[in-house]
């Protein structure tokens, strides 16, 4: 051990691994144990024998979008996608979350609307939007005579397009949205809305292939054969308020949408 650890920094350090559940001392250093191959000589191979050479098996390669989209397309309804997400094990971000965030509102609803990813309050309580955003999203909604407490032609549903919170609130990461684009497209196609609202720019990323909001916004497009406008992001109108002239001329645009749909 380093003498320049004096015996109460020691031992403190030895209570804490204790404290974690330590049971064994085994190493000072850690040993990589892939790289370990050769077995040990068996009964009857001594030096001078020849040891069997044991073929070194490659770790099989794993894409994690195929095993996404192999999952998503196996899930029958809302409640098996749910759970093959939870089951689901390349997503990084899952180990930091608290919670899957999956979905709110009413499936079956004519209106679905696509967010980017839970933040902290979302994390905490395991649904979308339910922060400060949430709360905004909910009036606009509410502007237009539509919410997630509504019922058959006023009820929304919402998800994101990630489930899990990433860690401060920091920007998806392509390879995040690309392993769990397949769960979403799975999501619209179980829930079966008759028009998608994506807010934000990570939505527009993952559903139009294009960012922009500024520019996209209030534009008709289609995606997984369904009507798409995209919006602003509540968050970004909480924190540019004077852009909630645009978010409202969307609202009413989209409002008269579903009217000339019904
Ligand atoms: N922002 C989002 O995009 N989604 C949430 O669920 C919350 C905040």
């Amino acid at each position: 051990m380093d003498s320049q650890i004096d015996w109460h920094a020691a031992r403190a350090a030895l209570e804490w691994q204790l404290e974690m559940g330590v049971t064994e001392a085994i190493s000072e250093t850690p040993i990589n144990r892939f790289e370990q191959v050769a077995p040990p000589p068996k009964a009857g191979v001594g030096p001078g024998v020849a040891a069997p050479i044991v073929p070194v098996q490659a770790a099989p390669e794993v894409d994690p979008v195929a095993e996404a989209e192999a999952a998503a397309r196996a899930a029958p309804d809302l409640i098996a996608l749910q759970a093959a997400m939870a089951a689901y094990r390349h997503c990084e971000l899952q180990k930091g979350a608290r919670n899957l965030v999956f979905c709110d509102g009413v499936a079956g609803a004519r209106v679905m609307i696509v967010g980017e990813a839970p933040g902290r309050d979302e994390d905490r309580i395991g649904k979308p939007f339910v922060g400060r955003a949430g709360q905004l999203l909910d009036r606009m909604l509410a502007a237009i005579d539509l919410g997630r407490d509504r019922e058959g032609a006023q009820a929304v549903y919402i998800t994101n397009v990630l489930p899990w919170r990433p860690p401060q609130n920091r920007d998806p990461k392509p390879d995040e949205i690309a392993m769990m684009l397949p769960f979403l497209k799975r999501h619209i196609a179980l829930a079966k809305p008759e028009v998608l609202v994506v807010m934000g720019n990570i939505s527009c990323q993952a559903l139009l292939g294009k960012r922009g909001i500024t520019r996209l916004r209030g534009q008709w497009a289609e995606a997984e054969g369904l009507l798409v406008i995209p919006m602003f992001h509540p968050a970004y109108l909480l924190r540019n308020p004077s852009a909630k002239r645009e978010a409202w001329a969307d609202l009413l645009d989209l409002q008269a949408r579903l009217t000339k749909k019904a």
